[in-house]
């Protein structure tokens, strides 16, 4: 379709299709200036305007591999927004690897440059997200199987080119990953995402992916203090999209001996009741595992380790009679 720029009146031919429903604002190419899209749509999405230009949005990735599709919909953690050290990684690893074990379908996505998620997992692809975002390698090569149930789209070193092309974009720069997942997604009942720690640009194309956010607080580190900013954060996410919700918030590196790790999951426990996970207690067998290239079930199946990640599975999937 046509439409007018109604600041310059320069004329834009768009195949809106490829524009993302959730995108109502048009950034005009020839003056700069922003204007709403006002695009016939079959079922106009609630989502809040995202600025946006009227340049034809990158096509989405092919189809993956043929699976069996999930009875359910898909759900979407993401483990974020918190500082590094904290434990996202093993989470994140360790979760999928527990519902994978419990007979759910999972996709573990790794969006840290460090790209730790491969190698806990003892795995080396030649590829993953960035590849998957940029077309170089189809999904079936992007997406490895790394367990029984158990896919990843590694990160790594590559990331570094996929936020330069994030950046580059003119509109829905923040919505490139949720492009490339959301077409794959059937094939699994849980995308679980692991993040940087910190607000780059992957960071946020997260946020604008999942729908519940899990967030490992260290109750070495965590003040209530450090706890007000990280509630602020989620505050001015929830600002661009509401969807995403604070789930699960994951205390991490739990000493009994420390008194005051004690008090401030009392205190957080106050505030946010349900959604605080049981601890994920110190555990020198969680920080052994990953040299090994295996999970905490298949490293230590009897340590406290794998007994609190395996609460945690319980946890998320409502299903408390797992493993038992
Ligand atoms: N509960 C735990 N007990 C002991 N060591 C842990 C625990 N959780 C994580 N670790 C170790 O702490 C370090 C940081 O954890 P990691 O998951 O990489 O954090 P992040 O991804 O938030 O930076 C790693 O060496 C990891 O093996
Ligand atoms: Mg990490």
């Amino acid at each position: 379709m046509i439409i007018t720029c109604p600041h310059c009146k320069k004329q834009h031919n768009i195949d809106e299709k490829r524009i993302p429903p959730n995108v109502k604002m048009a950034r005009c190419q020839g003056c700069g200036q922003q204007f709403p899209l006002d695009i016939p749509r079959e079922e106009p999405s609630p989502a809040p305007p995202q600025p946006a230009t009227i340049e034809a949005a990158p096509a989405p990735p092919a189809p993956g591999p043929v699976a069996a599709p999930s009875s359910q919909e898909t759900r979407r953690i993401g483990v974020s927004l918190s500082k590094g050290g904290v434990g996202k990684t093993t989470t994140s690893v360790n979760l999928a690897a527990g519902l994978a074990l419990a007979g759910k379908r999972v996709l573990l996505v790794d969006t840290d440059t460090q790209g730790q998620s491969s190698f806990m997992l003892g795995v080396k692809p030649k590829g993953g997200l960035t590849e998957l975002v940029t077309g170089e390698l189809p999904p079936e090569e992007a997406i490895i199987q790394a367990r029984k149930n158990l896919w990843i789209l590694a990160g790594g070193k590559s990331l570094a080119g996929l936020k330069r092309l994030i950046d580059r974009k003119d509109y829905g720069g923040e919505l490139t990953i949720a492009e490339a997942l959301t077409p794959l997604e059937k094939d699994y009942d849980y995308v679980v995402v692991d993040t940087s720690p910190g607000w780059d640009p992957l960071t946020v194309n997260v946020l604008f992916y999942v729908n519940e956010l899990m967030t490992p607080v260290s109750l070495e580190v965590m003040s209530i203090q450090g706890f007000g900013e990280f509630l602020k954060s989620i505050a001015s996410i929830q600002k661009f999209r509401k969807e995403v919700q604070l789930q699960y918030i994951l205390p991490t590196f739990r000493d009994m001996r420390i008194k005051r790790g004690t008090e401030f999951l009392e205190e957080i426990e106050k505030i946010y009741g349900d959604k605080v996970c049981a601890p994920i207690r110190y555990n020198v067998r969680l920080s052994e595992a990953p040299a090994y290239g295996q999970t905490i079930f298949e490293f230590a199946p009897g340590s406290n380790g794998a007994q609190d990640y395996r609460d945690l599975v319980r946890k998320v999937t409502g299903e408390p009679d797992l493993f038992t």
